[in-house]
Parts: structure tokens; sequence; C-alpha cells
């Protein structure tokens, strides 16, 4: 008899959630490989959250200020995630820095909304535009203790058009962006990967 092994993924959200959204409807589909398990903010009352509450999905918050240290809101952002043995955690527009004692327990995908390593930080796509790229897009990296520096598994590009602000080229973003993580976690799941240096590669 064969057995098949779905991923479990926890899910880390602090906004209107379309990207867990995506993750969401993709794990419908079985073959996908990977499942939500769990999903967790670090504000209260986020669209993001009603979207895993509305399908059942265990939720939780963490905020940083109900903790006496940030070391202590990572210690406890990672007895929470661990209590659902996650295979990975998504960070999907979760706004906040974790600390190397959550890398050190858990591997970790973030997204972000520029092509890494130009525009990292808060701004990706409000960088880009002001910078007056051309082109640029997103990017799905393992998270290490940089600010969007870690080791990039995928990206897609998005052209930027002479009448864009910050959120009509954030939106078009986004749409390549779920697309992009949807493609890139599931590969993950099935197939694992492997990281040499800073290359990532699934097989
Ligand atoms: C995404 O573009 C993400 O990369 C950025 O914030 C956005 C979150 O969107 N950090 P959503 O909450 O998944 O809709």
């Amino acid at each position: 008899m064969e057995a098949t092994l779905t991923a479990r993924l926890v899910v880390l959200v602090s906004g209107t959630g379309t990207n867990l959204q995506a993750l969401l409807d993709a794990a419908d589909d079985p073959t996908w490989g990977a499942e939500v398990v769990a999903v967790g903010a670090d504000r209260e009352r986020t669209v993001a959250e009603k979207r895993a509450a509305d399908r059942g999905i265990p939720t939780f918050v963490l905020r940083v200020k109900d903790f006496p240290s940030r070391v202590d809101w990572d210690a406890a952002l990672s007895a929470a995630v661990a209590g659902f043995e996650p295979t990975l955690v998504v960070s999907a527009g979760f706004m906040k820095l974790v600390g190397q004692a959550f890398l050190d327990r858990f591997p970790m995908v973030n997204t972000h909304p520029a092509l890494l390593p130009s525009f990292p930080g808060m701004h990706g796509a409000r960088d880009a535009l002001e910078h007056g790229v051309k082109v640029t897009g997103c990017t799905l990296f393992l998270v290490d203790a940089g600010v969007d520096t870690g080791p990039i598994v995928a990206q897609a590009a998005v052209p930027v058009l002479d009448d864009d602000d910050e959120h009509s080229l954030h939106e078009r973003i986004k749409v390549a962006e779920r697309d992009m993580l949807v493609d890139a976690v599931g590969r993950m799941a099935r197939e694992g990967y492997t990281v040499t240096g800073r290359r990532v590669t699934i097989p």
C-alpha cells in the first residue's frame, strides 16, 4: 500500500488575506499536496482570520504588545505554531519579523511584492514605482534572519504601467503573487526542495 503524506501549512497573516485565500482554494484539491492546518495573526479581527474561521480552520492571534518583550512574543508564536505540527510555515502578508528561535524550529517562506533583492521592506510596490522601474514583480523566499534576504524559491515579473499608482501596481502584483505562491508551495509540498548556498531547487 502506498501512503500519501499531505504537507501541513501554518499560514501567518496580518491583513486582507487574499494570498491565504488562494492557498485555501488550492488545498480544496487533494492533489495539490498541502493543507492549511491553522492560521495565525499578529492583530485582531483581520479579514484574513475571518477567511480561515469561515472554513472552520483553527486561528490564533498573538499581539506583540501583549507580551513583555519581542522575545516573549516570539516564544509564544513558536509554541502556538508548534502545536499544529507544520511541515512549512507560510508568511502571507504577515507584517512582522520572527526571531531566530522561531526560524530554528520551522522552515518558513515569505511572499514579497517586488523582485528581490530590489525593494525589500514594507513598501515593495511603492518603492519600485518611485524608482521608476518598468518591470517589477513578486518573490517567494525562505525566511532567514535578515529583512527579505533569504534564498529565493520563485519569482514572477509584472509590468509597471505609465498610469500606475501604488494601489493599481500592488493589485497587479498580487494577482501574480497568488499564482506564484500556490504553484511554488504546491511543488515544495509534493516534491520537496534543496538549498545549496543561496540556490533553491525543487526537483
Ligand atoms: C502581499 O502583496 C504581500 O506580499 C505584502 O502584503 C500583501 C498581502 O496581501 N506583504 P494579502 O493580505 O494576502 O491580501
